[in-house]
């Protein structure tokens, strides 16, 4: 029995804000997946949540607010789009990237001239945000906790399976209701561009913006999680056309391949005896599932996993992006 998860009764939420104000690592439920907290304002803090996520420390973080109103002591600008969609969105799966306040450390921006503020909706993360507040605290920096590049934690025992004890506490808020990472806008240039598609759609950000956000540019803000291969099992993931699932299964069988499969249309053929996941047919029941579904098909052993392809309208942009990074072809 693990004594790192623990229910978040209002004394767990309490000895956890505590912990991050004392410079440890706390994880935490949010509404899009689990989060590996670490005082913003404290870059020692910071700093080890990039030895234990094992990620590279020149990638930003997410700085994680109680109120919107914080908003101005992280970031010299708050622009009119982006304060529209923190009226629309926040608490909610929404991430803006905005020019940074001068005291903004490099641990923090990875080095960049802008901070990522999001206001996370779960209760959990809210009850923590306000205890660390009453303790002092200005914001929570929080990366996915996962181990870097891995698929993303959607329960308490997927941040345990990939970080162990290098966190001092698990908040168990159950399994994240988006299943997804936010939604990440930037407000860094002459007009707003969207990073990564996620819990909120594009077009209910275009809705409140009155225009669609543009695609990132050369100069935009790097943003880990839009690295060609991101959120990866261990197993190859490989996407296949709805059309031919049951053909690349048999034909990978014959050769000797132990397949597992994510179908969302095409049923599991008789006789299959490796794992097979019949996902949701919904975009945010898909979602909802995506990142425990793909653990659990990454079974030592398994030679790939087949993915069957998604539609291509828009409601399934996010999940489209992260099975894409997912079967990125990777070398190790
Ligand atoms: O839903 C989420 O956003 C979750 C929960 C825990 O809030 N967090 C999350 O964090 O997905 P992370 O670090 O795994 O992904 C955040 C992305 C990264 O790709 C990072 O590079 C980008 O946000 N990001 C953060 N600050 C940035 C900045 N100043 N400029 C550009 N990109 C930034
Ligand atoms: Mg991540």
């Amino acid at each position: 029995m693990s004594t790192l998860i623990v229910a978040p009764t209002a004394a767990a939420v309490a000895l956890a804000a505590q912990r991050l104000r004392a410079g440890e690592l706390v994880a935490f439920p949010t509404e899009t997946v689990y989060g590996l907290g670490a005082d913003a304002g404290d870059p020692d803090a910071v700093h080890r949540i990039f030895a234990a996520k094992g990620r590279p420390s020149d990638h930003p973080v997410i700085v994680h607010l109680g109120e919107a109103a914080q908003v101005e002591r992280w970031a010299r600008e708050f622009p009119d789009g982006a304060r529209k969609l923190a009226a629309a969105f926040w608490p909610g799966p929404l991430t803006l990237i905005l020019p940074r306040a001068a005291h903004v450390g490099d641990a923090i921006t990875g080095g960049q001239d802008s901070v990522g503020l999001r206001m996370p909706a779960h209760p959990v993360a809210k009850a923590l945000l306000t205890a660390f507040a009453s303790l002092g605290g200005t914001g929570i920096a929080a990366p996915s906790a996962n181990r870097f590049g891995h698929v993303s934690p959607t329960t308490a025992q997927h941040v345990e399976d990939d970080l162990g004890d290098a966190v001092a506490m698990i908040l168990d808020g159950g399994a994240c209701e988006v299943g997804i990472e936010s939604t990440i806008v930037a407000f860094t240039g002459d007009t707003p561009t969207l990073l990564r598609p996620g819990g909120i759609g594009i077009d209910e950000i275009a809705h409140v913006l009155g225009r669609a956000p543009g695609a990132p540019g050369v100069d935009a803000p790097r943003a880990s999680g839009t690295l060609a291969s991101h959120y990866a099992p261990h197993a190859p993931a490989v996407l296949v056309a709805a059309s031919g699932l049951l053909r690349e299964v048999a034909g990978r069988e014959t050769l000797g391949e132990r397949v597992a499969v994510l179908s969302r249309t095409v049923a599991r053929p008789t006789g299959f005896a490796g794992a097979w996941i019949a996902a949701p047919a919904d975009a945010p029941d898909y979602a909802h599932d995506l990142y425990a579904s793909l653990r659990a098909l990454d079974a030592p052993g398994t030679t790939a996993i087949l993915i069957e392809a998604l539609p291509d309208d828009d409601v399934w942009l996010a999940v489209r992006d992260r099975l894409a990074r997912a079967a990125h072809y990777r070398d190790g």
